[in-house]
């Protein structure tokens, strides 16, 4: 029989996937086929909202290029990176509680974002990477340990933050260089330290279809300030995180839902002074203290 009810489309869909190889992508082309046909039948989507929203996905795909990735924007203003990285990180937790049923919380991931850029420079602990970027000086320093506290050595700890305006180095111009990002190594006890700002809130990149997305639905594209942080060390699994600033606005409406509590890090306000480095400060500066957990590799 050639013709097809409206209402048996999806099972129609995914009987055509009989031949289909690859279990698991049967098994994600089924679900999504099922969700597609009934977000359309629920909402009785009509032909010109169909069409609006293939223009807005080809826009989309316009918009991105080796800086520019809109479709991630997307994911992220949806909730859905941060839901898939939900679902990665309880799958590392339950597999780190198995092996060890007394292992510690291994500490929350948040979203990559748009601005990580590979080759950081490779700085000693201890030092400033704040070259002339705006902001109030900040020292991060904190921990390294695996999830039954044992410190992780020569970890990677990759930085990157907006300056004390909001704005990335990647967001300046084709040709400007690095700021505000390094990557620096622990010590033989797990130990960090380094100096930067005190990263300012600023909007996630809406000058594009997502920021009209974000427009029509109500919504403001704040991120509340963060440092961002990605750490690497052979034997655990890479951790991908925010420091996230306690006293910035937005905390309880970050325009892509990152904000775990467990990642919100008070910045200590001091006087210009002596700082816990010993470093003389002349101005006034912030202390941030974070101690890591990683999850072994499995
Ligand atoms: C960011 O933290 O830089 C960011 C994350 C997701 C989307 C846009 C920006
Ligand atoms: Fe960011």
């Amino acid at each position: 029989m050639a013709e097809l009810e409206v209402k048996d489309l999806a099972q129609a869909v995914i009987e055509r996937m009989a031949e289909c190889k690859d279990p698991r992508f049967k098994k994600v082309m089924t679900s999504l086929v099922k969700h597609v046909h009934s977000f359309v039948q629920e909402v009785q989507l009509t032909p010109d909202e169909w069409m609006g929203t293939i223009e807005f996905l080809t826009a989309a795909g316009q918009m991105c290029d080796e800086k520019r990735q809109e479709f991630i924007l997307l994911s992220d203003t949806l909730g859905v990176s941060m839901a898939v990285v939900g679902i990665e990180q309880a799958k590392g937790a339950a597999a780190a509680l198995k092996a060890k049923p007394t292992a510690l919380k291994a500490t929350e991931a948040t979203v990559l974002g748009p601005f990580f850029w590979e080759g950081a420079p490779e700085l000693a602990l201890g030092a400033d990477i704040t070259g002339d970027s705006s902001g109030t000086p900040a020292y991060y320093h904190g921990r390294v340990t695996d999830t039954a506290g044992q410190p992780v050595a020569h970890c990677t700890l990759d930085v990157w933050s907006g300056d004390g305006d909001g704005f990335y180095d990647l967001q300046k111009g084709p040709d400007a260089p690095m700021a505000l990002r390094a990557r620096f190594h622990t010590d033989a006890d797990g130990n960090y330290r380094f100096w930067s700002i005190k990263p300012a809130y600023y909007p996630v990149p809406d000058d594009g279809p997502v920021g009209g997305m974000l427009r029509r639905m109500g919504r403001h594209p704040n991120r509340p300030g963060h440092m961002h942080t990605m750490l690497s060390a052979p034997g655990y699994e890479r951790l991908i995180t925010h420091l996230f600033v306690s006293d910035s606005p937005f905390l309880d409406s970050d325009a892509v839902f990152g904000v775990r509590n467990s990642l919100i890090v008070d910045f200590e306000a001091h006087p210009a002074g002596t700082a816990p480095d010993g470093r003389v400060m002349s101005t006034s500066f912030h202390t941030a203290y974070y101690d890591f957990k990683l999850v072994p590799s499995a």
